[in-house]
């Protein structure tokens, strides 16, 4: 199958960890003889500092014209204190919408060598495999711009949604929980929020189409500390946009690294644009420290999600196992008694584990 994925590397570690995501994908089109052809356009700072602009026209038209796309992250210190317009992080939101990419999903599962990274104990996190469907285009990040202001003296963010565009999030989650473990729990601020209240009405709704699947309703601050003390509790998460932000980083804890979890970012169809959850780590970037799994991740779902490979998608996923089984990490995750290794090198065993698909390769040598 000949497929043209773009890449958007962005900023920081997000250059390293695409490119280890990239080197995997182009061992699997040799595996399974595709055809992968690559791209790389500007997003973010990068684009600032070479176009004048986080999302430069050129970009968007690529990824429009893509089978898929790949992103590595966005932003750093250098253009924090940037007008709204001009911050590398318009880009990404802008992509988002250009591209009208609604759902996130944002899978949260621990491998069985990571337990012990984890700061929580192994009981609380033994098991726990979740799926956060994050609601990505609408909103307090996309509130509605006329009333979005700052005079120095006041300030307004306005939280807007279409009923269709919640209907739309919370189907998408529904249909995920019939894959799964057939349980969704609807996290809002019901007790406070107009929006949160629309929300449930439209829950309610839509899980009278799903009649197999056990619906909940959880607040949010409640939902964020069952998150850590009974993970495994949930199955499928569906949330607004904000609260998916918070929720997810917060997940990432169970794994033992933010640099483990990925995600898609789907239109109605079969596009996406795929995203590990972490940002640019500005205090680790350019020193080989980045773990590249998150983004390798990614990788697979695009593979799953975009395009029905379904097989290699998991070629790609048991690699990782194994590699985690073998005890190779970066140095975000502590492993007792592991082999600590930089990116370039968690990359290579990735790709020689998905080559040889045996636990039983050369790597068992370093
Ligand atoms: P961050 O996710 O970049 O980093 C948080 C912490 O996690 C840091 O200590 C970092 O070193 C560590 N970390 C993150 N990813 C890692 C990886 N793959 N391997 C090892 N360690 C990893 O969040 P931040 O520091 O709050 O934000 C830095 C910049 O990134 C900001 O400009 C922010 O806006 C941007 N950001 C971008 C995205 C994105 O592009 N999707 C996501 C989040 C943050
Ligand atoms: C993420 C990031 C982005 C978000 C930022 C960089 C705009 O934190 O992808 O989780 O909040 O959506
Ligand atoms: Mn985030």
């Amino acid at each position: 199958m000949k497929k043209h994925i773009v890449l958007l590397p962005g900023d920081g570690i997000g250059t390293e960890v695409t490119s280890a995501a990239k080197t995997v994908l182009a061992a699997v089109a040799e595996e399974f003889d595709h055809t992968f052809t690559f791209e790389s356009k500007d997003i973010g700072g990068i684009a600032i500092d070479n176009h004048g602009t986080p999302l430069p026209q050129d970009t968007t038209e690529a990824c429009k014209n893509a089978d898929a796309v790949l992103l590595g992250a966005v932003g750093g210190p250098k253009w924090d204190n940037n007008p709204s317009h001009l911050r590398p992080e318009k880009g990404l939101l802008g992509i988002r919408k250009e591209l009208n990419l609604f759902a996130n999903l944002r899978p949260v599962r621990g491998f069985s060598n990571l337990l012990h990274a984890s700061p929580l104990k192994r009981e609380v996190v033994e098991d726990s495999d979740l799926l956060i469907v994050r609601e990505l285009t609408g909103g307090l990040y996309f509130g509605t711009p006329s009333e979005r202001r700052n005079n120095g003296q006041s300030v307004v963010d306005t939280l807007a949604y279409e009923r269709s565009e919640i209907e739309r999030i919370v189907r998408r989650a529904f249909e995920a929980a019939m894959v799964r473990n057939k349980h969704v729990t609807s996290v809002d601020k019901a007790n406070v929020l107009e929006s949160s209240k629309m929300w449930r009405e439209v829950v309610e709704e839509i899980k009278q189409e799903y009649p197999e699947v056990v619906t909940e309703h959880m607040l949010v601050d409640a939902a964020a500390m069952k998150l850590i003390t009974s993970p495994t509790q949930f199955d499928v998460i569906v949330t607004e946009n904000m609260f998916g932000d918070i929720l997810s980083d917060e997940a990432s804890v169970l794994t033992g690294s933010l640099g483990m979890l990925p995600s898609a970012s789907l239109n109605e169809k079969a596009f996406g644009l795929y995203e590990p959850v972490h940002g640019s780590a500005p205090d680790i970037a350019g020193q080989g420290k980045a773990n590249p799994l998150a983004t390798i991740l990614s990788a697979a779902m695009m593979l799953r999600h975009s395009f029905s490979m379904d097989v290699e998608a998991q070629r790609i996923e048991s690699a990782v196992k194994q590699a985690l089984d073998l005890g190779f990490h970066t140095p975000d995750l502590d492993i007792q008694d592991g082999h600590e290794v930089n990116t370039e090198k968690m990359t290579e065993v990735v790709i020689d584990l998905l080559k040889t698909d045996t636990t039983t390769s050369s790597i068992m040598s370093c």
